[in-house]
């Protein structure tokens, strides 16, 4: 799971490459380097720099470079997975010194393949199963084949995922970019062509772009695009304008990403609901044209995602069977490799905030393949892979999310799920009045996430206690206990402390044990229907030594004491706390990661975009 950046240009490529490889830190932040199109004295035609760390560690060993006049090149930040975060494993991988590649993917059968290349006389130098793909291509061109014909080739060979870039040091004028499971695209330029993992990496030099599809390839040549499929006949492939703009991504003011992002929620959600709410019910059409005709005949939901996405999917999950909807909810990677048995007229909904999570895509391409009738995506990102394979789309409009911590990604999934069961559900048991009672609360909705965002400073008070802890527990019930277990994930993702949610019911089946006066146990209680026995739950966990804190209701009538520690939360209804509970519970894991000294935006071993299963 990494991020590729390539261009031909007749200006200099290396501000653009790094600028790039920026935008594509999501993807993985490992390792980072660039290879560009430069002779140099001692023979070599590509000067290549690669560094272990962030792309700002890159960009400093580039200082010297910065004025290289060099209009081609490529560059890759790396998410490792074969072989460590070194110098040797980082790309671009070169041949020879004649050929040079970056790769995001996974190659399956790269053990084969090196046997054979080795067996031909070819050192490698890296752990990587990319190496194999540089070494082939050099074998193909030495066979006397065109560097088109020698990726073709080589690309036919491999069993996995690749988006690949390739330069030839004899022709510098020259790119060849080659997909398959991997995402990619082709940046149309006044000045070049350019390849990219996705749009963001150029939108300072194009908003033009071809999408390519699975077993496409590019060929950049002297400005020139051209686009065959893997047989190397041409194929025609639409032109996307983005609309996405470069200055949403800024950080601004705030310390970190995850800190703007909590601070915009209130926006998102009011950006979420705009336009789709009108009266006292949701209009129709929100997925789609035809969304009403569709939603009417259904008689089941597949929500199907992961991680922070995974808790949304949990939580629609109560509200649709509120209304009469069955759901069942599943973790893409277990969906993607079992078998199912497929409910008539079920919609697919898949949750993703980067919509190219691939393990989201698979489970999706495994749910139409086994005969679900139709697909959803509620998703972040309008040009990703699952918004252009789903049938129906209800984008989140979040804006750019750029920590690696899901926050807006996560509130505004829930607010879009909830326009999503009006819609639906109103085919089933939801009746008129209490669609209107939705709608009136959702319109209430940005207003209380301000406010609760501008309590900032309460929950950062609350940190202190929990930064010489390794472990903490995450309580709640119902449509609260998803939000428990996305508080423990935010927890445990940017803190490093380690972190388990369980249904407070759960606890005195076992977790109960772990409780002393070191575990801090974080409870969710707002005032609903299930708060006396969570009471219960808590007196439990006292009555052990247990220190709670508890997030409750103004109105949830719990009392503070020296072990239970009570944080008043807005009044709110419950069919939309969950969506304001979880609010609180990201800033405390903020101010813990603060207090911890963590990297928040990137924590260890993580990236925003899962692109490998
Ligand atoms: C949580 O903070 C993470 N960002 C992670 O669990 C994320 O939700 C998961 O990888 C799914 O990503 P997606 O929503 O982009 O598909």
């Amino acid at each position: 799971m990494c991020g590729i950046v390539c261009a031909v240009s007749d200006k200099p490529v290396l501000p653009l490459l790094i600028e790039g490889l920026k935008k594509l830190e999501y993807r993985g932040y490992d390792s980072a380097g660039v290879a560009l199109y430069d002779p140099q004295p001692d023979g070599d035609q590509f000067a290549r720099t690669r560094s272990v760390g962030r792309i700002a560690k890159l960009e400093s060993a580039l200082a010297k470079k910065q004025d290289s006049l060099s209009s081609a090149g490529i560059a890759h930040t790396r998410w490792a997975t074969h072989g460590k975060p070194t110098q040797f494993n980082t790309h671009p991988h070169v041949s020879s010194g004649k050929v040079a590649l970056v790769h995001n993917g996974i190659i399956e059968n790269y053990q084969g393949l090196r046997d054979e290349l080795i067996e031909a006389g070819y050192v490698f130098s890296s752990e990587t199963d990319t190496e194999v793909m540089v070494h082939e291509i050099h074998r193909q061109l030495s066979l006397g084949h065109d560097l088109l014909e020698a990726v073709q080739s080589t690309v036919k060979k491999l069993r996995g995922a690749y988006a690949i870039g390739v330069m030839n040091a004899d022709e510098p004028r020259r790119i060849i970019g080659a997909r398959s499971g991997s995402p990619m695209v082709v940046g149309i330029g006044d000045n070049g062509g350019y390849i990219a993992s996705d749009m963001s990496a150029l939108l300072s030099v194009t908003h033009d772009f071809y999408v390519l599809e699975d077993g496409d390839i590019v060929d950049i040549q002297d400005g020139k695009i051209t686009l065959t499929d893997i047989n190397l006949k041409p194929v025609k492939r639409a032109v996307f304008t983005s609309q996405q703009s470069d200055e949403a991504a800024k950080l601004g003011e705030y310390r970190h990403y995850m800190l703007k992002e909590i601070h915009e929620q209130h926006q998102a959600l009011a950006d979420t609901l705009e336009g789709r709410i009108s009266g006292t019910h949701v209009l129709e059409g929100i997925c789609g044209a035809d969304d009403q005709a569709l939603f009417s005949q259904l008689e089941a939901i597949q929500i199907i995602a992961c991680g922070t996405s995974y808790y949304a999917g949990l939580v629609a999950k109560h509200w649709f069977e509120k209304y009469g909807m069955p759901c069942q909810v599943e973790i893409a990677s277990e969906f993607r490799s079992r078998k199912h048995v497929v409910p008539n007229n079920c919609l697919v909904v898949t949750l993703s905030q980067s919509g190219e999570t691939i393990d989201t895509l698979g489970a999706l391409k495994v749910a139409m393949e086994a005969g679900f009738a139709h697909s959803l995506s509620v998703c972040n990102v309008p040009e990703s892979s699952l918004v252009r394979e789903s049938d129906l789309v209800l984008m989140t409009r979040a804006g750019p999310e750029i920590g690696v911590a899901s926050t807006k990604a996560f509130t505004t999934q829930l607010a879009a799920l909830l326009l999503l069961v009006c819609a639906v559900c109103r085919h089933k048991n939801l009746s008129e009045e209490q669609q209107a009672a939705i709608v009136t609360e959702l319109r209430e909705l940005p207003a209380l996430a301000a406010k609760v965002v501008s309590r900032a400073s309460e929950f950062e008070a609350l940190a202190e206690q929990f930064s010489d802890k390794q472990h903490a527990l995450f309580l709640g019930r119902g449509s609260h206990y998803p939000i428990a277990m996305e508080g423990a994930l935010k927890l445990k993702e940017i803190s490093y402390i380690h972190a388990e949610a369980y249904a407070a019911g759960e606890l005195k089946h076992g977790p109960l044990a772990l409780v002393d006066e070191n575990m801090p146990v974080v409870a969710v209680a707002p005032n609903n229907s299930l708060l006396e026995k969570l009471k219960v739950n808590i007196e439990a966990v006292k009555a052990r030594g247990g220190k709670m804190l508890v997030f409750a209701d103004e109105e949830a009538d719990i009392e503070n004491d020296k072990n239970c520690q009570i944080i008043k939360i807005t009044a709110v209804d419950n069919i939309i706390s969950p969506i304001i509970f979880i609010i609180p519970l990201q800033l405390l894991a903020y101010y813990v990661a603060l207090i911890k000294g963590t990297d928040v935006d990137k924590p260890r071993n993580l990236a925003k975009s899962v692109t490998v299963e």
